[in-house]
Parts: C-alpha cells; structure tokens; sequence
C-alpha cells in the first residue's frame, strides 16, 4: 500500500522493533527525532527536532498521509518535563496535520489513562480515565485532542492505550498487559490502513488469559483480533499476579513519589 508516513519519536524502543516493518510495507519515511536515528534508510527523510517545536513539526508533517506519533516522555517525569514533550508535544502533532492536510493520526496513548483501576477490574475504552501520573493524563489529553479534531476538522484519529510492547513479558504485571511485536505491528498497521475509522480509541494489547481490558467494537472495526497470549510465559515469571492482591493496574506508577514528579 502507498503512504507517506511521517513517524515522531524514531529514535525510540518502539520505532527500533516497527520501522523495518513499516519500510517494507511503505517505502521510505520521514523520521523525526531529536538526535540521530540508528535505524534511518538512506531513502529516509530524517528531521532531527523536538516535538515542542511546531514549525519543524509542519516541516515534518509536509506531504504526509499519515503521522505515527510515537514521541514523548514514556514515563513519569517532573511535570515541566512532560508538559514539552507530550502535551505542547501532541498539541503540534495533531496542529500540523490539520495545518499540513494530514489525513490520518495514530497516536501512541498508554494504558495508564486508566492506571487506578484495581488489577482484576475488566475495563473498556467506555470507562472513565483514571490517570496515574502526570505522564497518564498526557496521554489523556492526547487522546482529547485527537476527538476534538476529528470532530472539528474531520481528522481520522486512532489512540492506542498501548499496555507493555515487549517481546516476551518480563513480569507477573505484563501477564495481563503485554502486546506481543507481532500484534502490536499487525495493530498499527490496521490503524493506519483501515478505511473510514473516524475517531478511536483502542487498547494495545495482545490475547492474554489475564487481560485486564476488553476489546470492544472499536477493535473490531479495525479488524484486529490478537493472537498471542502471555500466559504461555507464567511458569518463567516469579511471584503472585496482582490480581491476587489489592493492586492497581498501572503498577508502580500509582506511588505517589514514583517518578520524581512532585519534588
Ligand atoms: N513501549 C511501551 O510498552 C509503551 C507503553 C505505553 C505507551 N507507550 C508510548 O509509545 C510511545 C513510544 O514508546 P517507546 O517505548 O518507544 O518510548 P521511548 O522513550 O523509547 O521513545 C520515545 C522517543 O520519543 C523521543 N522524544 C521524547 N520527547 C521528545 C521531544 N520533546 N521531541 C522529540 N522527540 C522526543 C525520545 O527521544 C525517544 O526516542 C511513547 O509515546 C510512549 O508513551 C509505549
């Protein structure tokens, strides 16, 4: 399939396992980050900025079909911190699409918009949010974004509260929250390839036994239906699932001084 994609935060974990992938698929990239891109094709257009730039972000987004916006603080940070990358950050993102004629945002959100919900509580997108940190409610006002532009501008938004994109799960917690490489590259392209998607918001997350969140019509509009399972790894892992304790779902994020965010 033809399409020019513009993907933020190239330089990161998630862009180091997708953008071969995505080259094969697409062709060349443009690539924006904020230093170089080991993973960069000759026929890449790298854009070496920060995100909280809007004018590179335009630059960036010029004759894109399509932004894969992976950019941002991936965790707790101090609030400064998080206020520059991911909401002055996703601000310009979904700006420059608008102000470029981007068709298609798919925004990298994260579960831990819904972070304070007990381990063991079966939620959906339909829930309220319940951010953990700072960096969890970035990701809310992300996805609030991507609403107010699809609905305003008519701009085609698919979020994905990714869980945790690893190759295996590494512990008892990603039991319930891993998305396996497999589907979360099979998610992402669906939610940039799938006709007349609107506006959704989806949980990345892969079948697991332990799954905390359900995937509901949305995910069936992408068509997406997961095919691994972590369960497959709970013998290798120590220690109890959270779901026998009184746990939340975003882990050690919840802590209070977890992050540095507060002094
Ligand atoms: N990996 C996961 O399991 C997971 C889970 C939930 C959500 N996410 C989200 O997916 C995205 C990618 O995650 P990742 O694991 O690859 O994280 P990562 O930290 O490895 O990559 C993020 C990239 O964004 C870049 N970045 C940060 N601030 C920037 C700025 N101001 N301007 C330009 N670039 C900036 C960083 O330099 C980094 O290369 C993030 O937005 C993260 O919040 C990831």
């Amino acid at each position: 399939m033809s399409l020019r994609l513009l993907v933020t935060g190239a330089g990161g974990r998630m862009a180091q396992v997708l953008l071969p992938q995505l080259r094969r698929r697409y062709g060349p990239m443009t690539l924006l980050a904020r230093s170089a891109v080991e993973d960069a094709d000759a026929d890449d257009r790298v854009q070496l900025a920060d995100v909280a730039d809007l004018d590179a972000v335009i630059a960036a987004a010029a004759g894109a079909d399509a932004i894969l916006h992976l950019a941002g603080i991936a965790d707790e940070a101090p609030y400064e911190k998080i206020l520059a990358s991911n909401i002055v950050g996703a601000y310009n993102v979904f700006e420059a699409a608008r102000r470029t004629g981007v068709r298609r945002v798919v925004f990298a959100s994260s579960n831990h918009v819904t972070g304070f919900y007990r381990c063991g509580e079966r939620i959906g997108v339909e829930d309220a949010v319940r951010p953990d940190t700072h960096y969890g409610a970035s990701k809310v006002y992300g996805e609030a974004l991507g609403q107010l532009y699809h609905d305003k501008f008519g701009l085609e938004v698919v979020s994905l509260r990714i869980g945790s994109f690893r190759a295996v799960p590494d512990d008892h917690r990603q039991l319930s929250t891993w998305l396996s490489h497999r589907d979360g590259l099979d998610l992402i392209v669906r939610s940039l390839e799938t006709p007349g998607v609107g506006h959704l918001v989806v949980y990345g997350v892969s079948a697991n036994t332990r799954a905390w969140w359900r995937l509901g019509p949305e995910a069936e509009a992408l068509g997406y239906a997961p095919r691994d399972d972590a369960e497959r790894f709970a013998a290798q892992l120590d220690g109890p699932h959270p779901d026998d304790s009184d746990l939340r779902q975003g882990g050690i994020y919840v802590e209070p001084g977890y992050g540095g965010g507060y002094w």
